[in-house]
């Protein structure tokens, strides 16, 4: 089978997808639901239209591009990602395995590959946390890890539900027939940006994930006294941002503590209530993301910034609450996934990386469902999440070629 991959076409697709963005170039803001998220799932479904995939979406919106197989029934193979962006971030995160699954299938039409199990390319809703707070949203619910009756009630920071901004984005229909029917698939591999530095500092073109880090999300709300700046004295003062920040030191100790360099944890959001600049704060809400490989390791180090914030509490006699939000476990990939990789990456004369991924993907919800294994590409300095994320077009050409012919193998 020659297999080729169009790289100028798909290259000007990233670029396509990046300008459906809510912020300047080279960033790119694209938040699940919004308007642009809608016109780049709009002008997505046109390109899958033009290879001749069945497209439909679920009640979440997640998209399915089906190339259907000699045998309609069997269990497909499934490839894809997610294409909606936190904000200031890159054009590559999500985008790479989506298009990159495109194009993979494309070539595998090109070269005349049949396939007995239909290749089916999936556009994962919300893999990202910005407007329910919790990642994966899409592919918790096709792999029941949310119930539909949790999903529907999340809601965005104007109170709005999930329900609601799904219905009014156009997907109707009920978030129960979301869930995947058993054997649905019979494997699923995502190509994705590795988001970290690994592969350019060992110049190896690819990676291929053993094991999905577990992640987990929380919130710590913290209530002071509050008050006027200029007329509370020092030792009359609950300050609930002086709390806090001792709670964030806490958060950074207590990963550092274990010694581990898979474990991390970040306080990524810190809203301070009432914000005013001569106003004691009196309440701050802490929004925290800790993962590790090791799932034992990852809850001690939740325990132990429960601990640390109970002590702060006592110390400065604040209010503490916390709202936890997702705890998952790590994800193994399937042999028979990494298998059909490293043959690829053999028949392509391609040398990998077997790694862990530190990010989290749809994928790991995925291997809830099916056979599930992730393939790397290395981006620039590791950089995600940021408007200077990068991948060159030879290693997305060279991810999405070694992505087909691990389909073509699974489809066979
Ligand atoms: O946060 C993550 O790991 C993913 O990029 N959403
Ligand atoms: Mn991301
Ligand atoms: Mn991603």
């Amino acid at each position: 089978m020659k297999l080729s991959i169009e790289q100028p076409r798909l290259i000007s697709e990233i670029e396509t997808i990046a300008g459906f963005s809510d912020a300047e170039s080279p960033a790119v803001t694209r938040v699940v639901f919004t308007a642009n998220d809608l016109k780049a799932r709009a002008w997505l479904t046109g390109r899958c239209q033009e290879a001749g995939l069945e497209v439909r979406n679920d009640a979440i919106g997640n998209i399915f591009a089906r190339w259907v197989g000699s045998e309609r029934s069997a269990p497909a193979i499934g490839t894809g990602s997610h294409i909606d962006a936190i904000p200031n971030a890159g054009k590559y995160d999500g985008v790479v395995g989506v298009l990159g699954g495109l194009e993979a299938i494309r070539a595998l039409q090109r070269s005349k590959f049949k396939p007995r199990h239909s290749i089916e390319l999936l556009v994962f809703t919300s893999e990202e946390p910005t407007r329910f707070g919790i990642g994966c949203l899409g592919s918790r619910l096709l792999s029941g890890v949310l119930s539909p009756e949790a999903a529907a009630i999340l809601t965005d920071k104007d109170s709005e539900t999930v329900d609601a901004v799904r219905r009014r984005a156009g997907f109707s229909g009920e978030l129960c027939n979301v869930r995947l029917p058993v054997d649905y698939y019979k494997a699923f591999v995502e190509l994705h940006i590795e988001q970290g530095p690994l592969l350019e500092r060992e110049r190896i073109p690819l990676g291929i994930v053993t094991r999905i880090a577990a992640p987990a999300s929380l919130c710590i709300i913290i209530e002071g006294g509050g008050g006027h700046a200029g007329g509370v004295l020092m030792p009359d003062r609950r300050d609930a941002l002086c709390a806090a920040s001792e709670i964030i030191l806490a958060v950074e100790k207590a990963a550092r503590d274990t010694g581990a360099i898979d474990t991390v944890a970040t306080v990524g959001i810190c809203e301070v209530f009432p914000g005013a600049v001569n106003s004691i704060p009196s309440r701050v809400r802490l929004s925290l993301d800790i993962r590790d490989t090791n799932l034992s390791r990852r809850n001690e180090v939740l325990r132990a910034i429960e601990r640390a914030a109970q002590n702060v509490a006592g110390k400065r006699s604040v209010g503490i609450e916390s709202q936890p939000i997702n705890a998952d476990a790590p994800a193994d990939c399937a042999s028979r996934v990494k298998e059909a990789l490293s043959d690829a990456c053999g028949e392509h004369h391609v040398p990998f990386l077997s790694m862990v991924s530190r990010a989290y993907h749809d994928s790991l919800f995925m291997s809830h469902v099916t056979a599930t294994g992730m393939l790397f590409i290395p981006c620039r300095e590791g950089f995600s999440h940021r408007p200077d994320e990068y991948a060159s077009p030879e290693d997305i050409a060279r991810g999405a070629l070694v992505l087909a012919e691990a389909l073509a193998k699974l489809a066979a």
